[in-house]
């Protein structure tokens, strides 16, 4: 713990000496989320990225996200600790196949999780997170064919709330909330029937549970389907004691530090993601000191990714 508190203090003086933010998101490690100044869900750190005055934006997640900083502050340094901090699910869907397929449905409009790489975006009209995913497809008039890309999960949780049928989904998925099995789901909720369930809609289990829930399985008033940003809120807000939580288990820090009484179940504690473990407070500090990893995204890119990010920013 000495070279904990040795390393921090350096990371603060390296913050200032650089005017530097650090942004983390709620499954990095809880050291890198204690030192953030802002911590948050993919929407709230795009918007954080948006508005910053800072020279230097520390991007304690994964590339897809520090590449949509880059988009937002072309003028500014975006540094990756670690640029093999990657995400399976962006990778599920590259900017040729979805060039192929826009091709096989030229009057589709294409929204894009943010779980992408920049090129991907800049071939999307509209740029979602899991939190204003079912209004950004809302905004889209009625008659208007779709196509969501890349988590199918999420995808279809977006096209039940919304009952569009007029929506095509790409079959990419998270390979960390692909493997939250809805049995797992359900052994855990047995153990603990008090709890409130909450969900991430990138989880096969998400679909599951909504089907469990109209069956009156799952108490609906109990089962909530969120982004990461919206459980915090939600385990904040409730009147539950107990929460049983599947997505990736890195975020039950937080909401075990802001709520110390409350008690917080993992439904599947091996829902770690590798990507987001490869930031550690060593790597932060090497990275405010080399100046390292830059992330940046080539400016034609650049240019056409940003109308579908903003468009992501301003919703919901
Ligand atoms: P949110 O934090 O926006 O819910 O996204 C989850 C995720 O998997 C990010 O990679
Ligand atoms: Fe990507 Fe899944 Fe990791 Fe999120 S949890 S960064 S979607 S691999």
């Amino acid at each position: 713990t000495e070279t904990k508190s040795r390393l921090i203090e350096e990371i603060q003086m390296w913050k200032e000496k650089r005017n530097a933010i650090i942004l983390a998101h709620n499954y990095e490690i809880p050291e890198v989320q204690d030192i953030a100044d802002v911590l948050g869900d993919s929407l709230m750190l795009a918007r954080a990225a948006a508005e910053t005055t800072a020279d230097v934006i520390v991007f304690c997640g994964v590339h897809f996200m520090a590449e949509t900083a880059a988009v937002l502050n072309p003028e500014k340094t975006v540094l990756l600790p670690d640029l093999k901090a990657g995400c399976s699910l962006a990778d599920s869907i590259t900017a040729d196949q979805l060039r192929e397929w826009k091709a096989e449905h030229p009057e589709a409009v294409v929204v894009a999780y943010v779980n992408t790489t920049a090129e991907v975006k800049a071939l999307s009209d509209y740029c979602c997170t899991s939190s204003n995913a079912v209004d950004i497809v809302n905004s889209i008039p009625a008659d208007q064919e779709i196509l969501f890309l890349p988590d199918m999960f999420l995808g279809s949780f977006v096209q039940k709330e919304t009952g569009r049928d007029n929506m095509q989904i790409w079959m990419g998925e998270c390979h960390v909330h692909a493997g939250i099995q809805p049995d797992q789901v359900d052994e855990v909720m047995a153990k603990h029937p008090e709890a409130d369930l909450l969900v991430h809609p990138e989880c096969g289990c998400s679909t599951s549970s909504m089907y469990l829930m109209s069956e009156g399985v799952l108490p609906k008033e109990k089962t909530h389907i969120l982004s990461t940003g919206n459980m915090l809120k939600h385990s904040k807000n409730a009147d539950a004691s107990e929460f049983v939580i599947a997505t990736e288990v890195g975020i039950i820090h937080q909401m075990q530090k802001q709520n110390p009484d409350k008690r917080f179940i993992a439904a599947n504690d091996q829902a770690i993601c590798p990507f987001m473990k490869m930031i550690t407070l060593e790597k932060v500090l090497d990275a405010l000191k080399e100046n390292k990893h830059v992330i940046t995204v080539e400016k034609d890119i650049a240019d056409q990714a940003k109308l579908s990010i903003e468009r992501m920013i301003s919703i919901g």
